[in-house]
C-alpha cells in the first residue's frame, strides 16, 4: 500500500508571533496537529510580559482590570471554543479548546468561564502586570482624568480609547508615556496547516486598551475575528474588533472564497466590506488568510503592515507586506 503523501507544514501569524512560530513549527515538524500547533503559538505570546495585547500584561479595561478573550478552531470538524472577558486567569486559549472539547458550548464569558476555569484545574492568575497598570494610569493622567474613576464611564472609555498620537513612521513619540497603537489594539493571530493537511485557527487579546468593561472584541467571535474550514481556508484578524463584527470579516473572506474568487481578490472584497462601513483611513483592521494548498496573504486597511508565515522548510518566519486595496489613500492615517 503508497504510503499517504505527508504536506509540508505551514504556520502565519500576525507581526507578535514570531516566539510562538518556533515552537509550533517545532511540534509539527515532528508530526504533531494544526489544533495543537497553534494553541501552543498563543500561549507563548500569552506568556510575554512585553506583549501587551494579549494574555499577562496586556493592556486593562477602563477600571483597571485586565479582560482576556480568544477562540481556536478546528477546520477539520468545524468545531470551535472561545472564552471572553475572562478575568484572573492565564492562558485563554487553553480554556477556549476545553470549551470546545469539555463543554456542549462554543463561547463562555465572564463569571462563567471563569467558574469554568476552575472546574478544569486552572489556577487564578494575575495578569495585570505593573507596566500595563502603569501604562493605564498614564493614560488617564494624559487625559486629565483620575485613574479608576468610574462616573460616566463610558465617556471615559471613549475618549481613552482614541488613537494615540503618532509619529509618522508609527512610532510614539519618544517622550510619551502612552502605549503605542500596536499596542492598544493588537491582538495576536495563527493560522496552521499539518502535516496531513488539516488547518487550524487560534486568536488571543486582552482587547482593545481602556475598554469599556466586560466589552468583547471579533477574537473570541467565530466569523467575526476568526474562521477555518479545510475545504477553503484559514483567516483571523487583529485591529478595531468592533469592524470585524459589524462586517463578519473572517467567514466572508471564507465564503468569498467558496464562490470560487482568488485569494486576493477574496481579501480584497473583505476590505470592501470595510471601507463600506469606516473610511479607509479610518479603518483599522488587518486579517491573514491561508488555504489548504498552502498559499497566504495578510491584508490591511493601513499603510507598511506586515504578516508571519513559516514554512516547515525554513528555519526563520519571514515578515511580508500585507496588501492594501488600490483605492486605499496613500497617506498614513492615524
Ligand atoms: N481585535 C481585537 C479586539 O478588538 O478586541
Amino acid at each position: 500500500m503508497m504510503a499517504q503523501q505527508r504536506v509540508l507544514p505551514l504556520l502565519v501569524a500576525s507581526e507578535n508571533g514570531r516566539a510562538g512560530m518556533h515552537a509550533a513549527m517545532a511540534l509539527l515538524r515532528n508530526g504533531g496537529r494544526a489544533l495543537d500547533a497553534v494553541e501552543l503559538a498563543c500561549r507563548v505570546t500569552e506568556a510575554d510580559p512585553a506583549d501587551h495585547s494579549v494574555g499577562y500584561g496586556g493592556l486593562p479595561n477602563a477600571l483597571g482590570d485586565v479582560e482576556l478573550d480568544a477562540g481556536i478552531m478546528d477546520g477539520r470538524t468545524l468545531r470551535s471554543g472561545a472564552v471572553a472577558a475572562l478575568y484572573g486567569y492565564a492562558h485563554p486559549i487553553t480554556l477556549a479548546r476545553q470549551v470546545m472539547e469539555e463543554s456542549p458550548h462554543v463561547l463562555l464569558v465572564g463569571r462563567g468561564a471563569e467558574r469554568f476555569a476552575a472546574e478544569m484545574g486552572h489556577r487564578p492568575a494575575e495578569q495585570r502586570s505593573p507596566e500595563a497598570l502603569r501604562l493605564w494610569r498614564a493614560r488617564f493622567l494624559e487625559q486629565g482624568l483620575t485613574p479608576g474613576s468610574s462616573d460616566q464611564l463610558r465617556h471615559i472609555a471613549r475618549r481613552l480609547t482614541q488613537p494615540v498620537t503618532l509619529t509618522d513612521r508609527g512610532a510614539p513619540p519618544a517622550a510619551s508615556p502612552s502605549a503605542t497603537r500596536e499596542q492598544t489594539l493588537g491582538t495576536v493571530n495563527f493560522l496552521a496547516l499539518d502535516q496531513y493537511g488539516d488547518l487550524a485557527s487560534a486568536v488571543s487579546t486582552s482587547g482593545i486598551a481602556w475598554k469599556y468593561p466586560s466589552r468583547v472584541g471579533d477574537s473570541p467571535i467565530i466569523g467575526a475575528g476568526q474562521y477555518c474550514d479545510n475545504r477553503y481556508g484559514a483567516v483571523a484578524c487583529t485591529g478595531m474588533g468592533e469592524l470585524a463584527l459589524r462586517v463578519s470579516t473572517a467567514r466572508s473572506v471564507i465564503l468569498y472564497l467558496k464562490t470560487g474568487m482568488d485569494l486576493v481578490e477574496a481579501g480584497f472584497e473583505a476590505l470592501r466590506d470595510l471601507a463600506y462601513i469606516a473610511p479607509l483611513d479610518a479603518a483599522r483592521m488587518n486579517f491573514v488568510v491561508m488555504t489548504p494548498d498552502g498559499r497566504h496573504a495578510g491584508f490591511t486597511t493601513m499603510p507598511d503592515r506586515v504578516y508571519l508565515a513559516m514554512r516547515g522548510d525554513q528555519d526563520e518566519a519571514q515578515a511580508l507586506p500585507r496588501l492594501r486595496l488600490p483605492e486605499s489613500p496613500q497617506t498614513e492615517s492615524h
